[in-house]
């Protein structure tokens, strides 16, 4: 298809797609979503500017890979009547990684120049890349640096990227984890006990926030709010006295300890887990804070067991009821693509192909007040957190209402 790129007009015949980062619900809708529009297209086109999709496995793994070795490996053709069932389920058909081509490892190595060279050999002529804003941002980079046709679309389960007022991936992790939440409290009202929930997010509390109010949670701790444990102690005594159980719902970003709290604050965690970590009951929970924290190939440190610590603080620190600790994990992130994902994702493709129509590259969709807008690749960043203002935010304790 002929279109305008940087003034020029250019014959985009060969499109390449890929799914980077932590994988999520509407990535096979945005891959669907895109491939409708090239199929439909194809039934006008001439011969010689017919379209296709193709697929790149493993996120930008498939560029730092040989295609004159290992062909086998990068690529997925795409065909529309094969995959188009796949847009209602989470996960992605092209499987992901989180390769970082710009790490200070990569860049030694030359790999920018060598997924271009890559790029070229595949012969592709536009490259769309489904991410968070760190595989957003390698695009914008790889579509500047070369001058190359790029186009993205903004996913994540965490829902923190700047640019759109919602990412897909969010929306159905949300109902995995009120399902999840709701599953936990017909057992907790059963046994009179008190669950304390984790769930994934990163430093954004959005999942938590969103899961814990559908979910009726008495208690929801966010990464955005100065949490102080003999609060939540006095607020799960409360909840236990009114209802004889409790549901704690802890954003896996929740700090127990942290720079921006007071002083006070964070001595007093820290004797509330002394006393925990010096009980031989909790030698997963010392083992837990004695190990070394990781970080993953975009330097973003790899969370998780915070609910494990409020648990244990919670069971030491109150007497009279039992406690159960759940963590979420990867479950609210797989399954089903929810109906506002597979729409999301749907739209988000088609937008892309609507961009591509009018020469707008090096963006990627976002959605402000139900409409699509297009935001620059090179201005993609992520921590868009819950702010204190916001009326959800006020909204988060069930047990503040009674
Ligand atoms: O960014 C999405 C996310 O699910 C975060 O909520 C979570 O911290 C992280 O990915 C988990 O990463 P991984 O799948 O690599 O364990």
């Amino acid at each position: 298809m002929k279109v305008k790129y940087q003034g020029k007009e250019i014959n985009i015949k060969k499109i390449g797609i890929l799914t980077g980062g932590g994988d999520c619900a509407g990535h096979n809708a945005v891959i669907v979503g895109l491939l409708r529009r090239i199929s439909q297209a194809n039934q006008t086109l001439p011969a010689g500017e017919k379209m296709e999709l193709v697929g790149l496995l493993e996120g930008w793994k498939a560029l730092t890979r040989d295609p004159e070795k290992e062909l086998n490996k990068i690529i997925k053709p795409l065909d529309l009547i094969d995959i188009e069932e796949s847009f209602s389920v989470a996960g992605t058909i092209l499987r992901s990684s989180r390769t970082n081509i710009f790490s200070k490892a990569n860049l030694e190595a030359k790999m920018p120049e060598t997924a271009m060279a890559n790029i070229k050999k595949l012969g592709l002529d536009c490259l769309v890349v489904l991410g968070g804003d760190d595989t957003l941002g390698a695009a914008g980079k790889l579509g500047q640096q070369y001058s190359f046709p790029m186009f993205g679309a903004p996913k994540t389960m965490d829902n923190d990227v700047f640019g759109t007022e919602m990412t897909y991936g969010f929306e159905s992790s949300v109902e995995e984890s009120v399902h999840f939440i709701e599953n936990c409290r017909t057992t907790a009202e059963s046994h009179n006990r008190c669950f304390v929930i984790e769930v994934m997010g990163r430093h954004a509390g959005w999942v938590a926030l969103w899961a814990g109010i559908a979910g009726g949670a008495e208690v929801t701790l966010l990464p955005e709010e100065v949490l102080d444990m003999e609060t939540v102690i006095k607020q799960v005594e409360k909840s236990i006295a009114k209802k004889q159980h409790c549901i704690v719902v802890v954003s896996e970003g929740a700090r127990l300890f942290d720079t921006r709290y007071p002083d006070a604050i964070n001595q007093k965690h820290q004797k509330m887990l002394e006393t925990v970590i010096a009980d031989p009951k909790y030698a997963m929970v010392k083992a837990r804070h004695e190990m070394p924290k990781k970080k993953d190939s975009f330097g973003n440190e790899q969370l998780g067991g915070i609910g494990e610590y409020v648990h244990s603080i919670l069971e030491k620190h109150t007497k009279g009821f039992e406690y159960r600790y759940q963590n979420c994990g990867h479950a609210i992130r797989g399954g089903v693509a929810h109906v506002m994902d597979r729409i999301l994702g749907l739209r988000y493709g088609d937008a892309i192909f609507g961009f591509m129509l009018e020469g707008k590259f090096g963006v990627y969709p976002g959605m402000e007040s139900d409409q699509i807008v297009s935001r620059n690749l090179l201005e993609v960043r992520g921590g868009r957190f819950v702010p204190q203002d916001h009326q959800l935010f006020k909204m988060r304790n069930a047990v503040d209402y009674y």
